[in-house]
């Protein structure tokens, strides 16, 4: 715009497993856009790894990080965008997500299971990663919702096919 900068072409959310780190990197290809992910913002930002920010300061610390790492992307970010799948919990995030075309990538159990793999390091997933992702599908899937201005389903399909149907709806 006029302006300058309008902020992402498409910020992707939903639960781990949805696949947002694949299709995010197919979407920069096929759209000739960089590509940006608030994990690997957050984890450069603290100079650690996700997992390590959780174990040493805690979820609320990790969340308080994310808000800024997602709050600096919305603001000089115009290409791929994808969120941490817990980042939405923040009621602060969320607001700062009106406005942006916000894709929820969604899936179901099994799927998810399968994607994150069984030896996860995910540190929200240690210790039984089916009921975990079970409890967190459950529990988020409202949210997702809410924010997105777009649902796309992700079961049973290949990245090429989801990162399609975003390029084509969004
Ligand atoms: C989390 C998802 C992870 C990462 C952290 C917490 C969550 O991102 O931000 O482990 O709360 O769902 P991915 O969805 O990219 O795995």
């Amino acid at each position: 715009s006029a302006a300058g900068s309008t902020g992402p072409r498409v910020v992707l959310v939903g639960p781990m497993g949805a696949g947002k780190t694949t299709v995010a990197g197919l979407l920069g290809e096929r759209w000739g856009l960089p590509v940006r992910d608030t994990d690997a913002d957050v984890a450069a930002s603290a100079g650690q790894s996700i997992s390590d920010l959780f174990v040493d300061h805690g979820e609320a610390h990790f969340r308080a990080l994310e808000r800024d790492a997602v709050a600096l992307a919305l603001a000089e970010h115009d290409g791929v965008l994808a969120l941490g799948g817990g980042a939405v919990l923040d009621p602060a995030t969320r607001e700062l997500l009106a406005g942006h075309p916000v894709v929820f990538l969604r899936v179901g159990l099994s799927d998810a299971v399968k994607r994150v793999g069984l030896g996860t390091s995910r540190p929200l997933l240690v210790g039984g990663v089916r009921a975990r992702v079970k409890a967190l599908l459950d529990e988020r899937a409202p949210v997702y919702e809410a924010v997105a201005t777009l649902v796309v389903d992700t079961d049973d399909r290949t990245p090429d096919d989801v990162a399609d149907e975003v390029a084509r709806r969004v």
